[in-house]
């Protein structure tokens, strides 16, 4: 059974013209890893708040189709009920800090404390979170006091620490330097490793086509594609949807168009392109 199906979902916000959204359906299975790809304003962080449920309780308008969460329809549940099973990091760090809490170490149990976990069951798995994402550093700053990245992987971890079976991820890397992204592409490799099921929004098509495995393309309202990472990108109709390729896929074309076929198929990823390429370099 899918763990996350849309079932023709439409939506438009409240004061808008036009629907943002029309008719997606897709489903999810459990431990998939499936990035959502499209260009800015397209709704993909639209799409995430209907998957949390966000949409239509939180931020109105009018809105069709179903949302089942493990076989249930969410519009039957409780918001505390959807945050049991679907952790969700927002695209603002900012909106994820509780604002109540005076240092990292606080703001990152929280959640944990709220559901009433024994304090030393929750200073481990806050430790081990500080360690994963690199911010053992910051435990005694204050959480108002970070900068746009560190902010960034404390909410990340904020959230991770719950260890929700579904993580709904927007944008978590916009706001990092390439060592920071590395990481919290790592730190989301190894909840694919524990079978979580991750959705994952993320304009840095390099990394992207490196770790997930399924990628679903909106554009224009709609789902344009839905298929696995390689097959996407390594097909040119992406870049019309103003998405780009990964850099070796872009390279490969290049040499490709010029008469050179230097590669078996479009390689997506740095290793698919240096095991195709090893055996005929010299
Ligand atoms: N609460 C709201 N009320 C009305 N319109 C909204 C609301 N939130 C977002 N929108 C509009 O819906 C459209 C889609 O926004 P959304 O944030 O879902 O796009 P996105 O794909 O996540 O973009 P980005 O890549 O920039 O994050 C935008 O045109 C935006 O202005
Ligand atoms: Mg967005």
């Amino acid at each position: 059974m899918a763990v996350l199906e849309l079932r023709n979902v439409t939506f438009k916000y409240q004061l808008a013209k036009e629907n943002i959204l029309e008719d997606i359906s897709f489903s999810i299975e459990k431990g998939e890893f499936v990035a959502l790809v499209g260009k800015n304003g397209v709704g993909k962080t639209t799409l995430c708040s209907i998957m949390r449920g966000l949409i239509p309780t939180f931020h109105t308008g009018t809105m069709s189709g179903q949302v089942l969460l493990n076989g249930s329809d969410i519009s039957e549940m409780s918001m505390g009920d959807i945050a049991l099973h679907i952790g969700f990091v927002f695209q603002n760090p900012f909106v994820q800090v509780s604002g109540v809490k005076q240092t990292v170490f606080e703001e990152i149990a929280y959640g944990l404390e709220n559901l009433g976990v024994e304090r030393s069951e929750i200073i481990r798995r806050v430790d081990e979170m500080l360690n994963q994402l690199n911010i053992n550093h910051l435990r005694f700053k204050h959480p108002m006091q970070l900068s746009g990245g560190q902010s960034q992987r404390v909410a990340l971890a904020s959230v991770l620490v719950m260890d929700p079976e579904i993580l709904i991820i927007d944008e978590p890397t916009s706001q990092l330097d390439p060592q920071g992204t590395e990481e919290v592409f790592e730190t989301i490799r190894l909840l694919k490793d524990r079978k979580k099921t991750i959705i994952l929004v993320e304009h840095k098509i390099d990394w992207v086509a490196e770790y997930a495995d399924r990628i679903i393309v909106i554009d224009q309202k709609q789902i344009v594609k839905d298929a696995p990472a390689q097959a996407v990108f390594s097909d040119p109709m992406l870049l019309s949807t103003g998405n780009n390729l990964p850099q070796v896929a872009l390279l490969a074309l290049k040499l490709m168009k010029s008469g050179k076929a230097v590669f078996d198929e479009i390689p997506t990823t740095l290793e698919d392109a240096y095991q195709q390429l090893k055996g005929r370099v010299r």
